[in-house]
């Protein structure tokens, strides 16, 4: 009887044991594990004993033995858990095959929405996208472009020199890359045509204000061949209109002066927020401005060895932030260089 009693004892205690057991790490989870659950357990051995229990109390020590075994499952389980996950935290145990955590990927820049979008459709007219120097000298700047030294039209744009002997500047607009088009052609002994589309930074000295900055970026396209005409000017710039405000849109050109070109017109666009209504984008005259154009000066393409007799072409040049503005309705064109994220996030989606 008293070897029974001391069976029933045993198992007390180890219910004890199991409540108490101190488990504050995985290596004192796996001592539990070894002792309780492990396949040479002590439970085992207790239950081996139960062929010294008198039938009549089998059941009970059984039972008894069951509940411990029990109790130190439900203990193992919660606090493998719990030990699994910080293993996880600390990177030990990596699951590859979870989701990974997405990060912004960050938004395009206006400007360079409005830039991918202009080269995409004077790709589809099979122009080629070239690039050309920001850092220029006089002459590709100025004096090919018709602009000789004291020419007055040199004060229409402010000019940040680099250095003034000989003249370095920092270039006014990307017409600079007409002549350097033109030039290389010469050097490589080519004739036109010249189909190219060049888009870039350029620098003024302006007083900064939400209307004016002393850096924005120009498109610029030039097209010579035999036979160019005022109207094949006229029906690209009618398509570039329509490529980015819609079908709808008409354009108008009015008379204007560029030393460049001759003649040469100012293009202006019919607004496409009211309509050609009125409304507060286009001053309630329901014209937008665009930018300059016009028939390349006989002077320039002379300038760069190309005989004016036999080959014509035209030119274009337009600021992408004013296409930017109008497009999507900023209203201030220094946000354009503030890095300010709660601007940029806005175009994420496009
Ligand atoms: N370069 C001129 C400017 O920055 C814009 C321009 C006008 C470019 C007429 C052209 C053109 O190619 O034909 O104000």
């Amino acid at each position: 009887m008293e070897a029974k009693n001391q069976l029933f004892d045993h198992v007390a205690q180890l219910l004890d044991e199991v409540k108490a057991y101190a488990i504050n790490d995985a290596a004192s989870l796996e001592q539990f594990r070894i002792r309780f659950l492990g396949s040479k357990n002590i439970l085992k051995d207790v239950f081996a004993g139960i062929k010294d229990v008198p039938n009549e109390r089998k059941k009970e020590f059984g039972q008894q033995v069951n509940a411990v075994k029990q109790l130190a499952e439900q203990r193992f389980s919660e606090l493998e858990a719990q030990f699994k996950q910080k293993e996880t935290d600390n990177g030990a145990d990596v699951d590859v095959t979870r989701p990974s955590q997405t990060k912004p990927a960050g938004a395009r820049h206006p400007v360079t929405l409005v830039k991918d979008e202009l080269m995409q459709i004077f790709i589809r007219l099979n122009y080629t996208v070239v690039d050309g120097p920001e850092i220029e000298d006089d002459w590709h700047n100025f004096s090919a472009l018709g602009m000789p030294e004291d020419h007055p039209a040199r004060d229409m744009q402010d000019t940040f020199y680099v250095s003034t002997e000989p003249p370095v500047l920092l270039r006014t607009h990307t017409s600079n890359v007409q002549i350097r088009v033109m030039d290389a052609l010469r050097k490589s002994g080519k004739q036109p045509p010249v189909r190219i589309v060049a888009l870039g930074r350029t620098y003024r000295n302006e007083t900064i204000s939400a209307r004016a900055h002393c850096t924005f970026n120009q498109i610029e396209l030039l097209y010579i061949d035999e036979g160019v005409t005022f109207a094949d000017m006229k029906q690209t710039l009618l398509y570039l209109a329509q490529e980015l405000y819609g079908e709808k849109t008409t354009i108008r050109l009015r008379p204007s002066y560029f030393p460049f070109t001759e003649p040469s017109a100012e293009m202006d666009v019919s607004c496409f927020v009211c309509g050609g209504n009125g409304c507060a984008i286009c001053k309630h005259s329901g014209w937008v401005e665009i930018g300059g154009c016009g028939m390349v000066d006989p002077v320039v393409l002379e300038n760069c060895g190309i005989d004016s007799e036999k080959y014509t072409g035209f030119a274009f040049g337009f600021g992408l932030e004013r296409i930017a503005i109008l497009k999507y309705k900023i209203n201030d064109i220094r946000l354009f260089t503030e890095n300010d994220l709660r601007f940029l996030k806005q175009f994420e989606h496009l």
